[in-house]
């Protein structure tokens, strides 16, 4: 049976890739973003089951708006949205833009959403996923703690859906090239250094995280809730 799928961040990279995972399976798949242009330049390219959705998933105000368009029910709920901004300077007010901005990136807009719309998950087979990263582990300072603090939640949230059948998960991927997370600071060289630091002697692809994904939703994952799909090339074990 079709099933009814959120993917925020899904216009782009990783949530692209998770987003088309779903299509191809004819499942019902809600893209979210804030660009308009690049959601519905993905939703043309993925085929007729996908729609595009623009919100701000940090701003409640669009989150509440958003659940009028958001299916009554949801059958996989996957938190990818998220990003790392650099360049603030320095002071304690850039300090504080940098923490704040990314907790509210990848924690808030997270959090917001899946609270709002907890009783549309489908007892006895919802999924909810959420991408952190090995920063959560491996330093990374203010996006570091921001994906390390998800690991908290969604060991709460794992608690509290239980008992209704619903599983809870994170996806904690390495570096990952064919997105926009990094902009121009992936170069040659960096791809380089990263690669170096895994086991398998390179980075990751989008389509390796979605495989994570798409597995934690099926319905053979059904007795996995509370932990960390690590998707790193083993560069958190390191030489
Ligand atoms: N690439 C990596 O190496 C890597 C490694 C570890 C973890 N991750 C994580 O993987 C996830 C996906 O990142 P990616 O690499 O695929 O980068 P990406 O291409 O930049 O994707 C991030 C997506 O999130 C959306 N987004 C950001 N803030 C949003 C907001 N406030 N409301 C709604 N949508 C928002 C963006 O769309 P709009 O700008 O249109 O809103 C974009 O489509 C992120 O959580 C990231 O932290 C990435």
């Amino acid at each position: 049976m079709a099933r009814n799928v959120v993917v925020t961040g899904g216009g782009t990279g990783i949530g692209l890739e998770i987003a088309r995972r779903f299509a191809e399976a004819g499942d019902a798949v809600v893209i979210v973003g804030r660009r308009r242009a690049v959601l519905e330049a993905a939703a043309e390219r993925l085929g007729p089951t996908v729609t595009p959705l623009v919100c701000d998933l940090a701003d409640p105000d669009e989150v509440e708006a958003a659940l009028t368009t958001l299916p009554a029910r949801i059958d996989v709920l996957i938190n990818n949205a998220g990003s790392r901004e650099t360049g603030f300077g320095a002071g304690p007010h850039a300090l504080l833009a940098r923490w704040r901005g990314d907790f509210e990136r990848n924690v808030l807009t997270a959090v917001l959403l899946t609270e709002s719309v907890r009783d549309r998950l489908t007892p006895g087979e919802g999924r909810v996923i959420t991408i952190s990263s090995i920063a959560a582990l491996r330093g990374a300072g203010s996006y570091g703690a921001a994906k390390a603090s998800l690991h908290a939640w969604n060991h709460f949230l794992a608690a509290q859906l239980g008992p209704s059948g619903i599983t809870a998960n994170l996806v904690a991927p390495g570096t990952v090239a064919g997105t926009e997370f990094f902009g121009p600071r992936l170069d040659e060289a960096e791809v380089s250094r990263r690669a170096a630091r895994t086991l398998l002697g390179r980075i990751g692809e989008t389509g390796e995280v979605a495989a994570a994904v798409y597995f934690l939703a099926s319905p053979e994952a059904g007795f996995i809730t509370g932990e960390i799909l690590h998707c790193n090339g083993g560069e958190l074990l390191g030489r």
